[in-house]
């Protein structure tokens, strides 16, 4: 049992490193969270930082959800206190990768070094869903760009790729035939739902026509 308590601690602790407001405190002199959206995530990075900070906080918050589903998960191997009771019926495998991966997502948007103010998780959530399980993720990765280059909103795209990856996994299990993990499917869907819950400034934004377009992005003076 310590290795998963291990596992989801040290997920939970890289996934809540907050890149976007860490960089515009740095380099910038700037909280993130006081600009634009508010939003302590890449997007608000590449909107008020410019490009190459934003493509460096986009790039660190993916990667944080696939380090975590990919290395920190074999922890549990390593620290090898036997078999870890999870959930009677459920495969070890699947179930730990996924847990690590939420861990980190969970610390991306509630992070203890930030005064659990995080971003939305989308970037995170997509680097960890590429550690499991990478065509449900591709797809949704693909529906993201072609709403936000179609809209020029970025989170219409974060809300309907989300929404995306269980749509996706439901078809590829019930209606190709593809063995994919129920347990997959269950936290996915959960994990969408938290994703659209964060968004729902932009979403009251959207709806009164407020929200922030993609346009150029203009790096703060540094
Ligand atoms: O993933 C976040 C994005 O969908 C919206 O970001 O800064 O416009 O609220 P932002």
């Amino acid at each position: 049992m310590l290795s998963l308590v291990v596992v989801i601690l040290v997920s939970y602790l890289i996934g809540a490193i907050p890149s976007s407001l860490w960089t515009g405190k740095l380099f910038f002199k700037v909280d993130i969270r006081d600009h634009g959206s508010g939003n302590a995530g890449a997007t608000n990075t590449f909107r008020i930082l410019g490009w190459k900070a934003g493509t460096g906080v986009l790039l660190f918050d993916f990667g944080k959800g696939l380090l975590c589903t990919t290395v920190v998960s074999e922890l549990a191997w390593i620290i090898g206190d036997g078999p870890i009771a999870l959930y009677p019926g459920w495969e070890l495998e699947p179930m730990l990768l996924i847990i690590c991966g939420v861990a980190a997502v969970v610390g991306h948007m509630f992070p203890i070094y930030a005064n659990f103010s995080g971003g939305k998780g989308a970037a995170t959530a997509c680097g960890m869903l590429y550690g499991i399980e990478p065509i449900s993720i591709s797809i949704s990765l693909a529906i993201f760009l072609i709403l936000m280059f179609s809209t020029r909103y970025v989170s219409v795209g974060s809300i309907f790729g989300s929404l995306a990856y269980p749509i996706t996994q439901l078809i590829l299990r019930y209606g190709i035939g593809w063995d994919i993990d129920g347990s997959i499917l269950l936290f996915s869907s959960a994990l969408a739902l938290g994703i659209i819950i964060k968004h729902k400034g932009n979403i009251k934004r959207l709806l009164n026509g407020t929200e922030n377009r993609v346009s150029s992005f203009k790096p703060a003076k540094g």
